[in-house]
């Protein structure tokens, strides 16, 4: 498999392509091209040039051509998914989930889409004005021309779910995926390529620390859509503040960005259900999930209880290839994300943590684990520990003891990221009086952090992101109120 770039729904070679290689097995899965400045370039002239006509077509004829994206998929969903496994070392069933999932966002969407409604407002309820002197007729239009890049983890579902909102609200795109996860983004391009207008989705491959800035720069770029880590986002949004200097308009970031998601466990907390939902949230997908578990505060003295029930899901999940069944731990995603859990994880214990198991490593695989401690630190004392706030996207599970309930809250908030917190407790009062002073943007009460169901908002505060995606909420970040005023 030798794919090529797709601008104006022609396939188009370039100089160089990129071998890329299975998580698995290491076998070679095939090559994706590395575009170069000028490619860029006529990717946003051709998504300039469609915008003229898809922004015109109406919502319902858009729903009718997205939609058979999500048949496609459908059809094609263990193809897909198998490639997915390889490509990014996902277990097979959620490669396969992430491919229904991606056609149900497209379903619902396409749904949303055709109920959104605009706003008629009156002048007379402001002072000064009679009733029906002014009359303002609201409507959503349209950006122009939306730059969608996506992250490694879910290269369908996190493409699908930039892509369509942007589509379905009238603006055409440019699309580069993640190195790895290039050829299955590859696969999804090409289907949007022959069911749209020409031009309407471009796809771009190659690495982002070197087409990046080009992609960000570009005159025709209204508004990126960026998932990934908060280096690379920032990174974004300086580059496209600079770049805006030289513009007409302040270009817009979208962007869903790292997180640290605590779980919160009080004294009256259900422990068993508690230990499921943060085993299963700390480990699917080896960790690697924004919205994974990444680090647990537990009150008082169920403690020790907790912990060894902790350990004992843990040393039940499955370890092997992705394409095992069953599988809960697979190899990372690359050698630098292997190398960076194995740091933490040493640094950890350097600084005073205990470990479940010692650490154990098969190249890029790293063996579940978890890191503890029941010492009460300072906070000057747990900020020292890396893994208290660094991002470890790996199956590397850091557990405090907490006296009470406010020294969890204020530990919770001493961090960078504010995307998901979880509260487990079966007091409902408090809950509340938890999840009200989180500074994190969702906070679920008895369950792991999620980013679904789909059709909820998903956003972050504090260095997780900024705006809000979802289905309506994709939408509306992705259009702008545009308004009409009668003077009677
Ligand atoms: P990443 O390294 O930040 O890369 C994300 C995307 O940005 C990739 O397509 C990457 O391309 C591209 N990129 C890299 N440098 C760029 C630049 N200078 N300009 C423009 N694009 C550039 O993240 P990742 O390793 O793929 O994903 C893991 C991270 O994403 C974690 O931090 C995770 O928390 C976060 N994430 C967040 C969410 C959320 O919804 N909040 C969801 C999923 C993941 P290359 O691959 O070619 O470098
Ligand atoms: O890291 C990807 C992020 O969007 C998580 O999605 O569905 O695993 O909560 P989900």
């Amino acid at each position: 498999m030798k794919n090529d770039l797709i601008i104006n729904a022609i396939k188009v070679k370039t100089e160089k392509y990129q071998k890329v290689f299975s998580v698995s097995d290491n076998s070679e899965l095939g090559e994706f091209a590395l575009a170069n400045g000028l490619q860029v370039n006529d990717a946003y002239t051709a998504a300039r040039d469609a915008y003229k006509i898809w922004s015109e077509v109406s919502t319902y004829e858009k729903t009718e051509l997205i939609k058979r994206v999500a048949e496609e998929l459908i059809l094609r969903k263990e193809e897909i998914a198998k490639l997915l496994s390889h490509e990014v070392g996902k277990p097979y069933a959620s490669a396969l989930d992430e491919v229904v999932r991606s056609a149900e966002f497209i379903y619902t969407s396409c749904e949303i889409a055709k109920s959104m409604e605009g706003r008629v407002l009156d002048s007379g309820m402001m002072r000064g004005y009679k009733h029906s002197q002014k009359v303002s007729i609201v409507t959503k239009v349209p950006i122009g021309v939306v730059l969608c890049i996506s992250p490694f983890n879910y290269p369908i579902n996190l493409s699908v779910s930039k892509i369509v909102p942007a589509l379905l609200a009238g603006n055409t795109v440019v699309f580069k995926p993640a190195t790895q996860g290039s050829l299955v983004a590859y696969i999804l391009a090409e289907i949007f390529s022959k069911n749209l207008p020409t031009g309407s989705l471009n796809f771009i491959t190659g690495k982002g620390a070197e087409i990046g800035d080009l992609l960000v720069q570009n005159e025709n770029v209204d508004m990126v859509n960026f998932t990934g880590s908060t280096e690379v986002g920032k990174h974004i949004y300086s580059v496209l503040a600079e770049s805006s200097q030289r513009k007409v308009g302040f270009k817009t970031p979208l962007m869903e960005l790292g997180g640290k998601d605590v779980a919160i466990v009080t004294k009256k907390a259900d422990v068993q259900k508690s230990v499921q939902q943060i085993v299963k949230g700390a480990f699917s997908y080896s960790g690697q999930r924004c919205t994974a578990v990444k680090k647990v505060l537990i009150q008082g003295d169920i403690f020790d209880v907790f912990l060894s029930l902790l350990q004992i899901e843990m040393n039940k999940l499955k370890v092997g290839s992705p394409l095992d069944t069953n599988v809960v731990i697979t190899p990372l995603i690359s050698t630098s994300a292997a190398n960076y859990a194995e740091e933490l994880f040493h640094d950890a214990v350097s600084k005073g943590m205990n470990f479940i198991n010692p650490f154990k490593r098969d190249k890029n695989l790293i063996y579940p684990n978890i890191l503890f401690s029941s010492a009460t630190f300072d906070e000057k004392k747990i900020k020292e520990i890396r893994i208290f706030d660094e991002e470890q996207f790996a199956p590397i599970l850091p557990v405090f003891q907490v006296e009470t309930i406010d020294q969890a809250i204020k530990l919770a908030n001493l961090s960078e990221y504010g995307l998901q917190s979880d509260v487990f407790t079966q007091d409902i009062n408090e809950a509340f009086y938890i999840a009200n002073q989180l500074e994190s943007s969702t906070i679920q009460i008895n369950a792991k952090s999620d980013r679904g169901p789909d059709n909820f908002p998903f956003a972050g505060t504090k260095n997780s992101g900024i705006g809000v995606q979802g289905m309506k909420d994709a939408i509306e970040s992705m259009s702008i109120d545009k308004q009409i005023v009668v003077n009677f």
